[in-house]
């Protein structure tokens, strides 16, 4: 590794595992810091009055993405009659709001971090115009009423009891935070209808932890990035291929698949020979791939025989900008 990137490495690796520790140790005095610093996990360009511009655009992804891959004829079907698990919704429930808004019949959550504000004005400032553009008349107090029975799984054991209840499961920037994505997937098989549908967008950058380049967080070795990372729901640091076949391990059918970002492959060789096993050995390809678009379903829905088997990353389509939101 070079010296300056050492000089970067060996700071903040000894900033994130003492992070983690608290985490680890702490954790709801972990949640509750979040809660204080206002932690989104939409970054500061998406607060304030832009978070209604970021939940509409990521509640039509989900609908665009859906049309896309002919899971429903047009966009404003996807929610109708719908029952909804979100995954990882962050400190709002504006997509749980909308996805009632266009009909959805129950909308549940699931987050491993306690972050959802409790600060009624930041909610107000947000769910009122969120509602006002979607043509909803009543204000706040309507979309307190509209949430009212949008519960939030805080554990597993409280998610798997949730047997077969959701026919749409969807998460945005994700997946990429959790680190047991096979524990994970064992519970939405349970906790799903055999033709349920999932529609994840997977963020595989390097959420700010780089030197001078993307891939630099693939250069701490699994051990030490274990121990900076465990608890706090920094990236999972799983590239694109583990994405594209989590679902066929857990007997759901993969039918589409889109990339958002890609760097070049000359890119990802120049730092290549410094990443950490088992990045070094992957294919310059696969590395190149920052962003996913994934839809699943289950084994009973109709599109399952059409399943994309055996798709590589060369392969792997670009989605589809011109129909989605910029965020
Ligand atoms: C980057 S934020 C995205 C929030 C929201 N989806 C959005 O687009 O604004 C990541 C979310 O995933 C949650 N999260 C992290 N690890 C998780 C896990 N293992 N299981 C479920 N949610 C998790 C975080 O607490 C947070 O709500």
């Amino acid at each position: 590794m070079r010296p300056s990137k050492l000089l970067w490495a060996i700071p903040s690796a000894t900033f994130h595992a003492s992070r983690n520790l608290v985490f680890r140790r702490a954790p709801r005095v972990a949640n509750a810091l979040l809660r204080l610093g206002n932690v989104s996990g939409r970054g500061g360009a998406h607060e304030g009055p832009r978070a209604v511009d970021y939940f509409h655009g990521v509640v039509s992804d989900y609908e665009q993405i859906a049309t896309h891959t002919g899971l429903v004829p047009d966009a404003r079907s996807l929610f109708r009659g719908r029952r909804v698990l979100e995954l990882g919704p962050g400190d709002t429930r504006s997509v749980a709001l909308l996805a009632r808004l266009r009909g959805a019949r129950l909308v549940e959550g699931f987050d491993a971090f306690d972050i959802t504000s409790r600060d009624e004005r930041y909610l107000r400032g947000i769910y009122e115009p969120l509602m006002e553009r979607d043509g909803e008349p009543g204000g706040f107090p309507r979309a307190k009423d509209l949430l009212r029975d949008v519960r939030m799984h805080p554990d597993r054991a409280s998610l798997r009891a949730a047997e077969g209840r959701y026919d749409l499961v969807i998460s945005r920037a994700v997946l990429e935070h959790v680190t047991d994505l096979d524990a994970l997937f064992d519970d939405l098989a349970r906790v799903t209808t055999p033709d349920a549908v999932q529609v994840h967008k997977v963020d595989l950058r390097c959420h700010g932890n780089k030197f001078d380049h993307e891939l630099d967080f693939l250069m701490f070795p699994e051990a030490v990035y274990r121990a900076m990372a465990s608890h706090t729901g920094m990236p999972n640091r799983v590239r694109v291929g583990g994405y594209l076949d989590l679902g066929a391990r857990h007997g759901f059918a993969l039918v589409y698949a889109g990339a958002t970002h890609r760097i070049s492959v000359a890119e990802v060789n120049a730092v290549r020979d410094q990443l950490a096993p088992p990045y070094d050995r992957m294919a310059p390809e696969a590395l190149a791939v920052l962003g996913v678009w994934i839809v699943l379903v289950g084994k009973n829905h109709p599109l399952a025989t059409k399943a994309l088997k055996d798709l590589t990353t060369e392969a792997l389509p670009v989605a589809p900008a011109e129909i989605l939101s910029p965020f």
